[in-house]
């Protein structure tokens, strides 16, 4: 990197699991216990700007046009990796800005990470390859390795490979383009967040074991639906997939509920709507939020049943985008 300020703005998406994560294999290198298998969103942005600058002493972190110190810490982990790699211990400024609401369980750290190391590697100029790239998020947040990638992914433990985790695309967005509704049932930051609930559920729920152990068939088995653009079999797998890792959730000690009672009115709902015929599933994140994952010709009345929803304040709509990318801008 040169001595003037280097410069790039990337975006990234949300991405909601249809194969949950919830577990670490190792806590220190936050490698996950399990794969997962997810949709990247296209309805809701992050958008991150990473200015590295000779002349600072630290990094500066700002999100929502506010400096937030207490989220410092993280960016600057990450910032460091891609750092290391590229070779530079020059600080940077990272202005952050979501277009949907935080820490909700709407997965903004994932398109946050996802973001930032695109926005990061442009700007040093350090042409990491997208594996890598995946990688260096993953460490910052299992979650947002995904969101490198748009359509279907999969995040796959591969132990034996040059990185713990290998994500990749299943699908690109055009080629099955499911929509997705979010039914906001309490705009407030969670309880627990994602690695401490993981930590209690490891050390403390007898149903952790099983919920790792059957992992890989539900990954096969959502693997092959996406392959087969099989919707009910995808609708069968995810449901399961969500309820199983609540399971695991609610039996830790103490146990962790995420849902509020508009969660499972969302979740009867949406049920009963399958069984008359309406293709849609949900899934649930360690959040109260209902997501309905529907194929295009159902949008409009599910929309419109879970907006009926006594308790949903409100309601975001997407259909599924690409991976993180380069916006502007590099000098
Ligand atoms: C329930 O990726 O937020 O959304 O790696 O600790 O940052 P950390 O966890 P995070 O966990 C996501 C959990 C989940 C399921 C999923 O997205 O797979």
């Amino acid at each position: 990197m040169n001595q003037e300020s280097a410069k790039t703005t990337a975006l990234a998406h949300p991405n909601i699991a249809l194969v949950k994560y919830w577990g670490k294999r190792d806590i220190e290198r936050n490698i996950p216990a399990v794969g997962s298998l997810s949709i990247t969103l296209d309805g809701l942005t992050t958008t991150t700007t990473v200015r590295f600058d000779p002349g600072l002493e630290d990094d500066r972190f700002f999100f929502d046009g506010r400096e937030a110190p207490e989220m410092a810490g993280r960016v600057t982990c990450c910032l460091d990796r891609v750092r290391r790699r590229a070779g530079v211990s020059t600080y940077a400024v990272v202005e952050s800005e979501n277009d949907f609401p935080t820490a909700a369980g709407l997965a903004s750290s994932a398109s946050g990470f996802a973001a930032l190391v695109v926005a990061a590697d442009a700007a040093l100029g350090a042409g990491l390859d997208r594996s890598e790239l995946a990688d260096l998020a993953r460490q910052a947040s299992g979650s947002a390795a995904r969101s490198l990638f748009g359509g279907f992914v999969e995040l796959k433990l591969t132990p034996d490979g040059p990185y713990p985790t290998e994500t990749g695309q299943l699908l690109e967005p055009s080629a099955w383009p499911l929509r997705v509704l979010v039914a906001v049932t309490d705009p407030g930051p969670k309880a627990v967040g994602s690695t401490e609930g993981m930590l209690m559920t490891e050390n403390t729920s007898p149903f952790y074991p099983t919920w790792v152990e059957s992992s890989p068939a539900d990954l096969s088995e959502a693997r092959a639906a996406v392959q087969r653009r099989d919707f009910e079999a995808l609708a069968d797998v995810s449901e399961s997939s969500c309820l199983k890792m609540h399971a695991a959730m609610l039996s830790a000690r103490p146990g962790l509920v995420y849902w509020n009672g508009t969660t499972v009115q969302g979740i009867r709902r949406v049920r009963e709507l399958r069984s008359g015929g309406v293709p849609v599933f949900f899934t649930v994140d360690a959040g109260p939020q209902l997501k309905a994952v529907c194929l295009p010709e159902a949008f409009e009345r599910v929309e419109r049943e879970l907006a009926a929803i006594p308790g949903v304040t409100s309601m975001v709509a997407s259909g599924l985008g690409d991976g993180a990318r380069v916006v502007g801008d590099r000098r």
